[in-house]
């Protein structure tokens, strides 16, 4: 059992942890543990950090491999950790509600798992909270472990030999075109839809916004069984909605959980949050 001290907040998964400044070095015994409440919880709130970007990245590193922002490689080709959630610019200017950023970032606001689209997808992302807004704008989250524990017996022999499309341009097309570049630099890709976490060998299954199709399947019968699993995922009362609070750094954990924005009013509030993700070791294909 981990020695920090830790409060679940929801039935499936979730915990706040309370006593560690994720700011100072984080040793190997520390991520070690933090990595196994990760495994446990799946998605850990760590109140009242103070975390500038420095230490966000080197607390990203002592959990694993920072992941390569896919905006801006596949627009510009340049490598960067950080990705900012919100309306407010570099420069410290709040984007209002007509702002193409924040329509842009409304395609966060559909069930989805971090860079699910991309060949090795992320394990988990973490986000500190600078700003927040006074009203809306929490993040609500679900568990696909617990939501393939719940399926009938019959479901899960189906889904497991199977796998799934997820394509980054499918489901943002939605919301805007994606620039060339970044649509060229993340084709499709193929990912079992059941997945084991690699340390505990707990199951779930993996979709999102981003599940395209089931490799091999018909049209309807693909949509129809990927709606009927996110239906299943993502039933009121199975949401943990965290309402952010200024100074919060939070982990979840992507090859699990599914989440999404809720709205808030850009042109009133201002909303900041700097975010690194952290790669996974699994890798999906190609659908050949
Ligand atoms: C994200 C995300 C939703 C939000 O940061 O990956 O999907 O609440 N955010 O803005
Ligand atoms: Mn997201």
């Amino acid at each position: 059992m981990s020695k920090l001290h830790h409060e679940p907040l929801h039935a499936d998964f979730g915990a706040r942890v309370d006593g560690v400044d994720l700011s100072a070095d984080v040793t190997g015994s520390l991520a070690e543990d933090i990595l196994g409440l990760i495994d446990t919880y799946s998605f850990l709130c760590f109140p009242a950090q103070s975390m500038n970007d420095e230490a966000l990245l080197a607390f990203t590193r002592a959990l694993g491999e920072p992941e390569p922002e896919h905006v801006t490689l596949g627009r510009t080709g340049k490598t960067v950790y950080f990705g900012t959630v919100g309306n407010v610019s570099d420069d410290g200017t709040k984007k209002g509600n007509a702002h193409p950023n924040t329509k842009y970032q409304t395609g966060n606001q559909l069930w989805h798992a971090d860079s699910s689209f991309r060949e090795r997808p992320c394990s988990v992302t973490i986000t500190h909270a600078h700003e927040v807004p006074g009203e809306g704008g929490a993040t609500e989250f679900v568990s696909t472990r617990a939501a393939y524990a719940r399926l009938p017996k019959d479901m899960r022999e189906t889904i497991e030999p199977l796998k799934v499309i997820h394509d980054y341009v499918f489901s943002r097309s939605q919301v805007a075109p994606v620039d060339p570049a970044h649509a060229a630099s993340l084709p499709p890709v193929a990912h079992r839809l059941v997945r084991k976490n690699p340390g505990t060998g707990a199951r779930n299954y993996y979709v999102g916004s981003h599940t395209r199709s089931v490799v091999g399947w018909g049209g309807v019968e693909s949509r129809t069984l990927i709606d009927d699993l996110m239906a299943r995922a993502t039933r009121r009362e199975d949401i943990l909605a965290h309402q952010w609070r200024a100074g919060d750094t939070v982990i979840w954990d992507n090859r699990c959980l599914l989440h999404r924005g809720t709205p808030y009013d850009a042109n009133r509030w201002r909303r900041r949050m700097r975010q690194t993700r952290v790669a996974g070791i699994e890798t999906g294909s190609l659908p050949g």
